[in-house]
Formats: structure tokens, C-alpha cells, sequence
């Protein structure tokens, strides 16, 4: 499919069989995206859920996540693990209260200065909160477009990433850029899986290049380890 097939598909499979009321997709401020991209970043939604909801009672406003002690704001992450994730989250609210006066902004070159913005979290910042046009790619939507475009190259290799970068930012549709980014991520999470994708549920079925050409199963390719 062209660009513009592709994303008018998956954003219409959104809409009718995505997910669209997790808690930060409700009430969306850049804030609650901020905290929910951090706190997914290596854990699954439904383990994210109620740490979000409690984070957000202790910490209704980036101000409030800014002038709070390490020590609060590590007691709201404990056992969501990866605590670096938690330092960084607190060093963002400072910043962005210290540079940006309490306001995350909006494109992607600024979002990068944030501590604990990447690329990923940045173009879902865009996406997510401001519903601006970014690509977006995470361990799901490499393996989408691994698959999709059928790219053999190593999934963690510095080359197939670049890959993968520079077709996502060709696919990026310039309109619904939230529900186009919610699309490849819930594609990602609930079609195209790891070990036993469901092909015949995917709206991508008949153009993708693994499934054609019966790799789905060798598709992305993983480093002998
Ligand atoms: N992982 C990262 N961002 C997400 C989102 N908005 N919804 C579901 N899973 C996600």
C-alpha cells in the first residue's frame, strides 16, 4: 500500500477494534502523556495502569512532580522497576518547569532536549498529546514494518533501525497523527506479536510482505545470541 493507504487502514482498524480509553487517553495532556510514554517504556499496559493513576493523585501537575523530594517521587515508582525511568521523569518535570515554564512543548527537535526523552518518546509526545504529525517507532512498530516491508536485516542493528526510521517517517499520514500512532502501537500489541501474530485479523494481511512470502514466523530477525 502508498503511504496514504496505509495509514487511511490502520486508522480506520483503530477506530473500530483498537484500545481507546486507557487512562491517558482520556483527559490527554502533555503531562499525563509525558508520564504514561515513561512508565511504558519497558512495562506492559495493564501492570502500568494503576501506578499511572496513583503517580497522577500524587502528582496532579508538572509542577508538582518538579518541586517534590527524590525520595516521594521514588516511593511512587516502587516496583514498576527500572527506576532510572523514575530519576529521569523528575529531572524532566525540572526542566521543563526551568526551560520551558511548566509547558512541554510541541515539536520534536525541543522535546529531545528533555531529560529521558528519546526519539520514541518524543514523537509520541507530538503525536499523543498534540496530535502533530512524528514518526514513532518502539520494539512494536519495528516489528510491524519488519514484517509489512519484509526488512531482513538484524532488528537491533544500527542500519535496520535507520531503516525502519526513515520508512516511518515516510508513512507518517500529516492528519489523525494520535490515532495513527495509537494504531501501530495496538497493532503491534495485539495483532502483529512476537511468537503467534494473528494474520487473519490484521488489516495489513494482504499486503504484507512476510505474510506473502510465509516469513511471518522468521520475521523480524533476532541476533544469535
Ligand atoms: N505504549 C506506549 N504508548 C502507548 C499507548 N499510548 N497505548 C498503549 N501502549 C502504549
Amino acid at each position: 500500500l502508498n503511504p496514504l493507504e496505509f495509514s487511511a487502514t490502520v486508522t480506520n482498524w483503530q477506530r473500530q477494534y483498537g484500545r481507546n480509553d486507557l487512562p491517558w487517553q482520556i483527559n490527554i495532556t502533555p503531562y499525563r502523556v509525558l508520564v504514561s510514554e515513561l512508565m511504558l517504556q519497558q512495562t506492559q499496559v495493564a501492570t502500568v495502569i494503576p501506578y499511572f493513576e496513583r503517580w497522577l493523585q500524587h502528582f496532579p501537575t508538572i509542577e508538582d512532580l518538579a518541586t517534590a523530594s527524590e525520595d516521594a517521587v521514588m516511593a511512587q515508582w516502587q516496583g514498576l522497576g527500572y527506576y532510572s525511568r523514575a530519576r529521569n521523569l523528575h529531572k524532566a518535570a525540572r526542566y521543563v518547569v526551568d526551560e520551558f515554564a511548566g509547558q512541554l512543548p510541541d515539536n520534536v527537535d525541543e522535546l529531545r532536549e528533555v531529560p529521558g526523552v528519546g526519539p520514541y518518546t518524543a514523537g509520541a509526545i507530538s503525536a499523543f498529546a498534540f496530535n502533530k504529525p512524528a514518526a514513532i517507532v518502539d520494539g512494536n512498530v519495528k516489528r510491524l514494518f519488519s514484517r509489512y516491508f519484509g526488512i531482513e536485516g538484524e532488528i537491533s542493528s544500527a542500519k535496520t533501525n535507520k531503516t525502519i526510521w526513515s520508512l516511518a517517517e515516510q508513512y507518517t499520514p500529516v492528519t489523525d497523527s494520535r490515532r495513527y500512532a495509537q494504531a501501530l502501537l495496538d497493532l503491534g500489541a495485539t495483532v502483529c506479536t512476537p511468537r503467534a501474530p494473528s494474520c487473519q485479523e490484521c488489516p495489513l494481511q494482504e499486503s504484507c510482505n512476510a505474510y506473502a512470502t510465509d516469513r511471518v514466523q522468521i520475521l523480524p530477525t533476532k541476533k544469535m545470541k
